[in-house]
């Protein structure tokens, strides 16, 4: 690997799939807002790279087309969008030949701190990785950042981890989660280890299960081509769910410092009870959405999505039943579940207390067990349902809620999940990025459920758009005496 000559203010971020749905969705708008409130140094320049023929002007005229209605109305200025443009360069270049790499050898001649986000397809990141290293255009101050799926499973993510080693090392890789970015998400730390009163509950047997969902209404839209190879286990569980997971479940780190909390991540990941055969079939719900309806408007059945195969088995939606194979959580059963077409856009976190071993008021109809719902978007709050007194003569209960709007508790900007990776990116901060070992045993859970669905021949099963899935998720918790958060 070349050394730096010597550290450069400059700083180029490359993305490779410039002209790619995700950088004129994501990263342009997020960097565009890093721009507006004067984030990057005034040497920035962001350089796109994509296969079309274009020059810059073609690329400026397809982001002003295409970007500006991925960002927040309030937000928009058009003076400073047309202030960020000009950070803009495009290059032309056939990722597939190592020739081509010359043109971009000739916009980044000067010397700087170049940060690769690779958006592209992942079979594609080792050769992108190799040409840049050929083309003399990784220095050990590069950063590269890697794009979920990282693989279909254990073997292609390792292969793919393997050959992006050998040009950087692991702390020159940024593997992204776009969940870990979110300030919600982040905050769950903060719940857990900033305050007192969570740590000597936050275990069994003070806590009877958690369920974690992340629940979309839209249907697969224009990705067919990429999903209906992937799937719900692979699209969110592997990594969005997973990473949840250990944030809820893991020991407090020892510092803040990416490995420390790295290595606890990992001890969660490691501890999951592998699925057996018999597990995959009893603790494993795989759904396909037919038509139904979504926001009152009648949607088509997966099947009828354009560029989906019409014979497709693809799970469009999963609920998880698992365990974690240590003292804090003995016997806990955690329940993940994920989607699209389901009835509204939700993510939840929701930690449910034990029932309490005697109680003087005995049990009503209207009690219910202490909880705690902490929800990730749209709404972005933390709430503890709890009883209290009904007002009136009498002693009865009724349940509510004691609640914390995140929004409304501080004026700052809370600033997009990618806008902050990247922030996190050019600051070489990577607590919030995926470490190797970490991906590759979330798929080592994996991909045995993979092969249990395979060797069972498990067809998806049906549930109208605009459901909660099918019937069986509603099963899964109640073979356990539990019920999914709406159906309370
Ligand atoms: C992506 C998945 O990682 O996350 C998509 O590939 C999914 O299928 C998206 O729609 C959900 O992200 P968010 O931030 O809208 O919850």
């Amino acid at each position: 690997m070349k050394q730096t000559l010597s550290p450069s203010p400059g700083l180029d971020i490359v993305i490779f799939g410039g002209a790619g749905d995700l950088s004129f969705r994501k990263l342009l708008p997020a960097l565009y807002m890093a721009h507006a409130h004067d984030k990057l140094s005034a040497d920035t320049r962001i350089v796109a790279v994509g296969r079309q023929a274009w020059q810059t002007v073609d690329y400026l005229a397809f982001i002003d087309t295409h970007s500006p209605a991925f960002i927040e109305a309030s937000e928009f200025d058009q003076a400073v969008w047309q202030s960020f443009l000009q950070r803009l360069v495009y290059v032309c270049v056939d990722v597939t030949s190592a020739a081509s790499f010359a043109a971009l050898t000739s916009v980044c001649a000067t010397p700087c701190l170049r940060v690769y986000y690779l958006a592209t397809a992942p079979h594609l990141f080792s050769q992108i990785c190799a040409h840049l290293h050929s083309a003399g255009l990784v220095d050990a101050q590069s950063r590269v950042v890697l794009e979920k799926p990282l693989g279909t499973g254990l073997a292609s993510a390792r292969s793919i981890n393997q050959e992006v080693a050998q040009y950087f090392a692991e702390q020159q890789i940024y593997r992204i989660d776009h969940y870990l970015g979110k300030e919600t998400v982040q905050n769950l730390m903060v719940l857990r280890f900033g305050n007192a009163i969570f740590e000597p509950l936050w275990r069994a047997p003070s806590i009877k299960s958690v369920q974690i969902t992340v629940a979309e209404s839209v249907g697969v839209g224009s990705r067919a081509g990429f999903y209906d190879g992937a799937g719900a286990l692979r699209d969110m569980v592997q990594n969005h769910l997973l990473q949840l997971l250990c944030i809820v479940a893991m020991e407090q780190p020892i510092s803040l410092d990416a490995d420390d909390v790295r290595d606890e991540k990992l001890k969660v990941l490691r501890s999951l009870r592998p699925m057996r055969l018999a597990d995959v079939k009893r603790d494993t719900v795989r759904g396909q959405y037919t038509a139904g309806a979504s926001d009152g408007q009648p949607v088509a059945a997966y099947l009828d999505e354009a560029g989906v195969p019409p014979d497709s088995r693809t799970e469009t939606f999963v609920a998880l039943r698992l365990q974690i194979n240590n003292a804090r959580w003995a016997n806990v059963p955690f329940f993940l579940r994920t989607g699209k077409r389901l009835q509204n856009r939700r993510s939840e976190i929701i930690i449910e207390f034990a029932d309490q071993a005697f109680s003087v008021f005995g049990k009503s109809e209207t009690s219910e067990p202490n909880r705690l719902i902490i929800s990730l978007q749209p709404e972005e709050s933390i709430q503890l349902a709890m009883m209290v007194k009904e007002p009136g003569t009498g002693m009865h209960m009724h349940p509510v809620r004691l609640g914390l709007d995140l929004q409304q508790s501080s004026e700052k900007r809370r600033a997009e999940a990618y806008e902050r990776l990247l922030m996190d990116v050019i600051k070489g901060r990577l607590t919030h990025f995926m470490r190797r070992d970490e991906l590759e045993a979330a798929w080592t859970w994996i991909d045995p459920i993979l092969a249990g669905w395979a060797e069972l021949d498990d067809k998806p099963r049906p549930y109208p758009a605009g459901s909660w899935g099918p019937a069986a998720s509603s099963a899964l918790m109640a073979r356990d005496d539990l019920s999914w958060f709406e159906e309370h």
